[in-house]
Formats: C-alpha cells, sequence, structure tokens
C-alpha cells in the first residue's frame, strides 16, 4: 500500500479530552498510532498515566484539569500549548448519568451542562487564540443519539448534547476563515464506565434493541473521531455524525 494515502496523523498535536477511560482513552491511543502527538486531559492522575503507558511514540503528556471550573480552561490551554499550538481537539469528557425528573434539580443540571456543553465552548475559544491552534486543525465534539431520541431520565444528559449540535454549525462558519473545522459525533451506545452505570439504573435493554449493529466498542468511537481528526474528512465541517449502529435509522 502506498503510506502517503494511508489515513495518518503525522505530527500532529492533538488534544483529548476525557482521556482518562472509556472513549477518550481509546482515541488517544488510536491517535498516538496514527502519528500524533497527543496531550491528554482529565482529572484522575493515575487513570491519566494508564494512558500515557499504553501510548506509541513520543513527545505526549497528561494535564489534570477540572472542566466543570470554567475559569481554569484558559491557563491550561496555555500551558498546553506552550511546547507548540494544537492540530486537533476532541473533546470526549462528559458526564452521563440519567435521572428522572423529580431528581433533575438545579445542581445536576448547571453540572452537566457546564462539563458536556460549556466546557466544550470554553475549549474551543481559548483554543482558538492564533498562536493556540493551527489553521487547518480539527475539532470534534463527542455528542449523543439521546439528543436527537432522548429516553426517560435522560433530560438533562439530552438537552446538554443538543447544545454541543446546536454550537457546531454557527462556530463552524466562524473559524472557517482559518481553515479551522468543527464536527460533532452522536455516539450510540459504547462499552465503557458510562454503558456500565446506565445499565446499573436499568437503561440500556430498549436502546440497544433499536441499535441493531449492537453495542460499540470505545475502538469505534476512536475511529470516527481520528477520521475527523485527520485530512480524510477535510470537506466536512459544521455536520454533527451519527455513529450508532442504526439507531437513528
Ligand atoms: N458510552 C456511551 O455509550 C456513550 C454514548 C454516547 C455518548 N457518549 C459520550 O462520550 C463521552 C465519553 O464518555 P465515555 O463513555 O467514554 O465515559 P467515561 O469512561 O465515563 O469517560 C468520561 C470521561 O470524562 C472525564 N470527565 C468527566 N467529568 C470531568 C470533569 N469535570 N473534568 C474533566 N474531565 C471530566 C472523565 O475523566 P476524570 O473522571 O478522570 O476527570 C472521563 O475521562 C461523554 O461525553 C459521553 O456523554 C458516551
Amino acid at each position: 500500500m502506498n503510506k502517503d494515502y494511508a489515513l495518518n496523523l503525522d505530527k500532529r498535536h492533538i488534544l483529548i479530552t476525557g482521556a482518562s477511560s472509556g472513549l477518550g482513552r481509546a482515541t488517544a491511543v488510536l491517535a498516538a498510532r496514527l502519528g500524533a502527538r497527543v496531550s491528554l486531559l482529565a482529572r484522575r492522575e493515575n487513570e491519566l498515566r494508564e494512558t500515557l503507558n499504553a501510548l506509541e511514540g513520543e513527545g505526549h503528556s497528561y494535564w489534570l484539569c477540572d472542566l466543570s471550573r470554567l475559569e481554569d480552561i484558559e491557563p491550561r490551554i496555555r500551558e498546553i500549548t506552550a511546547a507548540g499550538p494544537l492540530d486537533g481537539l476532541a473533546h470526549c469528557a462528559g458526564i452521563g448519568r440519567n435521572r428522572p425528573l423529580a431528581m433533575t434539580r438545579p445542581d445536576f443540571v448547571r453540572n452537566l451542562m457546564i462539563v458536556n456543553f460549556g466546557s466544550f465552548v470554553e475549549l474551543i475559544r481559548s483554543s482558538a487564540k492564533k498562536k493556540h491552534i493551527n489553521d487547518g486543525a480539527s475539532i470534534v465534539g463527542v455528542s449523543s443519539v439521546a439528543a436527537l431520541k432522548g429516553d426517560k431520565s435522560q433530560g438533562a444528559y439530552a438537552a446538554s448534547k443538543a447544545a454541543v449540535n446546536g454550537l457546531v454549525p454557527p462556530l463552524a462558519k466562524e473559524l472557517a476563515p482559518r481553515g479551522i473545522r468543527l464536527n460533532a459525533v452522536a455516539f450510540g451506545m459504547m462499552k465503557t464506565e458510562m454503558y456500565r452505570i446506565f445499565q446499573d439504573g436499568g437503561g440500556g435493554g430498549e436502546e440497544l434493541r433499536g441499535q441493531y449493529l449492537g453495542l460499540g466498542d470505545p475502538e469505534d468511537a476512536a475511529k470516527v473521531l481520528c477520521f475527523l481528526l485527520s485530512d480524510y474528512s477535510r470537506f466536512i465541517t459544521g455536520t454533527v455524525i451519527a455513529a450508532d449502529g442504526g439507531y437513528l435509522s
């Protein structure tokens, strides 16, 4: 095979939030295998170290940051990019807790909206400063099928992912003059810790019946995210792609 035509992230500096587990960890592992220099971000240091140890190649690093503290994001971005601007950002960090309406209290809603949506806006805003991200970079948000077809007890979660979807078209237009692309992926159910918690809460059965390709692996998500981070998706921006095992069809 001619290597010039292979999908790669050679020498790209990619920031991956939520890299301590699940989809973020799998994306970091694949991005590094595809040649990227990866900056990992989350709160749990031991788990971030485990991800770091699983990465091929050199120059990777990890950064602790609680994304619910929006004011901490810009200084972190400055530190992360001190050794070179970003070529890509995948926002995999998120909270996936389901609660019935009676338990959907203000603190719960606020936290979901801040981590799933608000921190994504702040990550993009702080990165979009000229010296922090290169022209031609790619930014990807992780959304969910719940934004379009949420189940009982998913009100706040579904709304936080719908907010991510709503953000994509207008910001993609603002970023386009610099060739920076912005997309999101609405994932169906994937085999991660979040899914286990969802299952423990009684969820999963009904949704999985509609997801006729079965439960996704984190590696399936990583492939879609790395495609969107790569030049193979050069003509895709401002859109929300479904990677859902058929659930929305
Ligand atoms: N699994 C699914 O079926 C599924 C389906 C559709 C969409 N999604 C979305 O995919 C994304 C990743 O989920 P996952 O399934 O991989 O779950 P996961 O294994 O629980 O990962 C969640 C990640 O988010 C990070 N995180 C949570 N709160 C944070 C905070 N305040 N600050 C910084 N990082 C924080 C966690 O890191 P720390 O705890 O170390 O901070 C962890 O790395 C989420 O946005 C989720 O909504 C998942």
